[in-house]
C-alpha cells in the first residue's frame, strides 16, 4: 500500500470540521481516487476543550499552529484559521520553509501577500493550493489554472459574496431595508468577524484579486481595484431598478486593456432575465470569457461547512496524488505587474436622486448631464415625498470620467437633495 498523506489542520471553525468530517467519511473513497489513504495526523485551534461534535481525541494537538505547521509527521499544511496576518501567515510560512505543502481557505491572506508567498513556495519546491478561498464550492480555480489554460482570458465577472447577494435578494423579496437585513444575515452567521469586509465590497475583491491574477498572469493587485460595497443600497433602489428591468448585484469585474488591469467590485444593475440576475441567497457565480471557450458560467454554493470543505478536498486528492502547479498558474517570478487602470470602457448608468420640488429643477438637471456629453436614454419621477421628487434616469453608454463630470454638474445645480446614487449597467 502506497504512503498515506499526512494532513495538519489548523482551524477547527465551519471549514475546518467540514474537512474532518468529509475525511472520515469518505475515506475508502478518497483513497480509490488518490491511490493512496488520506490521513490526519495533528489538528490546532484556540480552544482544545471545545466540543465541535467531530471526535478529534485520535489526532495530535497543537496549541502552536506554527507548531503543527513544522511537524514531522505532516506532509501538508492545511490553513483554516483566517485572517491575513497573524498565525495564518506565519504558520504558512514556517510550513513552506519546512518543506510542505499548504491548502488554504484563505483569500484576505492570499490576496494581501499572495505574491510573496508563492515565491516563497517555489523557491520551495512546494505549492499552497487555494481551490476553497473563491466562490466557495465552485471549482474556479481549477477551471481558470487548467480548465482554460489553452485560453487567453479576456473577462473575469461575477457574485462572489454569498452575503451581500442574501441582502441584496432578501431586500427584494421581503420590502425590508438593508439595516433590518444586515441584522438578519449577523443573526444567521452570514457576516464575517468584521462584517465590512462583507457589506463594504471588501471580501469578493480579495476573490477578485485572486482570480485576475490567475486569469492574467499578473501579480495579485488588490489595491488596485476600485471598490464599493452595498451599504448605501436602498429598497428604493432595489424597487426602481426592478421597476426598469433589472436587479442589483454586487458584482465584480476583471479585465485587461492596454492601459492597463481594471479591476471592479461595485454594486451594479444587470438585466433582470440575465442568469446572474437569478441568483438568489448564498449563492455565487462567475463568468469567465476566453478567446477560444467564449464564456463559460460557473454557479454553485458560495460559502458554508459543506461546500467550503469540498474545495478543500479537490486540493488535498490533487496534492495526495502528486499534482501541483506554480501557485498563480505561471512561475511566480514570471507573473508580470500590472498597472491599475480606472475602468474606461463605457457603460450605461442608473442614476437616483432627489430634486427640489421647484419650476425648472429637472430642466438644470438634464443641462447638467447634457453639458458632461451624458445622454438620457429613460427618466422616470415618482410620487413627491415632502420638498423632494425623487427621479431615476437610466443614460446611455457613457464613461466613469463623463459620469463624474455630469454628476459634479449636477451637484453644482443647486436643486439637488442630498448625493446621487449612480450604479453601472451591465449586460452579461
Ligand atoms: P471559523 O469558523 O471562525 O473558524 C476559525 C478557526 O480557527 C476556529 O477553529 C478557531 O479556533 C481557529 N483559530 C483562530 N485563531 C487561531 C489561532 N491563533 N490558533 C489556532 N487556531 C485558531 O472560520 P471559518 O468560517 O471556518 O473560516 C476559515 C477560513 O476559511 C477563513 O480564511 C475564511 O475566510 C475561509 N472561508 C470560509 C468560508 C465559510 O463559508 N465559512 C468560505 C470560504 C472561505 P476556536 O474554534 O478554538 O476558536
Ligand atoms: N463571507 C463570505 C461570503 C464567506 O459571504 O461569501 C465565503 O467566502
Amino acid at each position: 500500500m502506497s504512503d498515506p498523506l499526512r494532513l495538519g489542520i489548523a482551524g477547527l471553525g465551519t471549514v475546518g470540521v467540514g474537512v474532518v468530517k468529509i475525511i472520515r467519511r469518505h475515506a475508502a473513497l478518497i483513497e480509490a481516487r488518490c491511490g493512496r489513504p488520506v490521513e490526519i495526523t495533528a489538528v490546532s485551534a484556540r480552544s482544545k476543550s471545545k466540543d465541535r461534535g467531530v471526535p478529534l481525541s485520535t489526532y495530535a494537538w497543537e496549541d502552536d499552529p506554527v507548531a503543527l505547521a513544522t511537524r514531522a509527521d505532516v506532509d501538508v499544511f492545511v490553513e483554516l484559521m483566517g485572517g491575513e496576518d497573524g498565525p495564518a501567515k506565519d504558520a504558512t510560512e514556517a510550513a513552506l520553509a519546512a518543506g510542505k505543502h499548504v491548502i488554504t481557505a484563505n483569500k484576505a491572506m492570499l490576496a494581501i501577500h499572495g505574491h510573496a508567498l508563492a515565491e516563497l513556495a517555489e523557491d520551495a519546491g512546494r505549492s499552497i493550493r487555494y481551490e476553497a478561498a473563491v466562490a466557495g464550492g465552485i471549482p474556479v480555480i481549477k477551471c481558470l489554472a487548467e480548465g482554460l489554460a489553452g485560453n487567453e482570458i479576456t473577462r473575469v465577472m461575477g457574485v462572489m459574496n454569498g452575503t451581500c447577494n442574501y441582502i441584496l435578494t432578501r431586500m427584494e423579496s421581503t420590502a425590508q431595508g438593508y439595516n433590518a437585513l444586515f441584522v438578519e444575515a449577523a443573526e444567521l452567521g452570514y457576516l464575517e468577524a468584521d462584517p465590512n469586509l462583507d457589506v463594504g465590497g471588501i471580501d469578493a475583491a480579495h476573490k477578485l484579486a485572486i482570480l485576475s491574477s490567475l486569469a492574467f498572469g499578473t501579480q495579485v493587485n488588490f489595491d488596485g481595484i476600485e471598490i464599493e460595497g452595498i451599504q448605501r443600497i436602498t429598497l428604493e433602489d432595489i424597487r426602481h431598478a426592478a421597476d426598469m428591468g433589472f436587479r442589483i448585484k454586487l458584482l465584480g469585474v476583471a479585465q485587461m486593456t492596454g492601459r492597463g488591469l481594471e479591476q471592479s467590485m461595485k454594486p451594479c444593475l444587470v438585466p433582470s432575465e440575465s442568469p446572474i440576475a437569478q441568483l438568489e441567497g448564498g449563492t455565487n457565480m462567475v463568468v469567465i470569457e476566453g478567446d477560444a471557450v467564449e464564456q463559460i458560467v460557473l454557479s454553485g454554493p458560495g460559502a458554508g461547512e459543506g461546500p467550503t470543505a469540498s474545495a478543500v478536498l479537490s486540493d488535498i486528492c490533487d496534492l495526495a496524488r502528486g499534482s501541483f502547479l506554480p501557485v498563480f498558474g505561471k512561475p511566480s517570478k514570471t507573473l508580470e505587474k500590472a498597472p491599475a487602470a480606472m475602468s474606461a470602457s463605457a457603460a450605461p448608468y442608473y442614476l437616483r436622486m432627489d430634486l427640489k420640488d421647484r419650476p425648472g429643477a429637472m430642466a438644470k438637471v438634464a443641462a447638467a448631464l447634457g453639458e458632461a456629453g451624458v445622454s438620457i436614454d429613460r427618466m422616470r419621477q415618482y410620487g413627491h415625498v415632502d420638498e423632494a421628487a425623487p427621479v431615476l434616469f437610466v443614460t446611455h453608454k457613457t464613461t466613469s470620467q463623463s459620469l463624474a463630470a455630469a454628476l459634479e454638474g449636477v451637484a453644482g445645480t443647486g436643486v439637488v437633495l442630498g448625493e446621487p446614487v449612480a450604479l453601472r449597467i451591465e449586460h452579461i
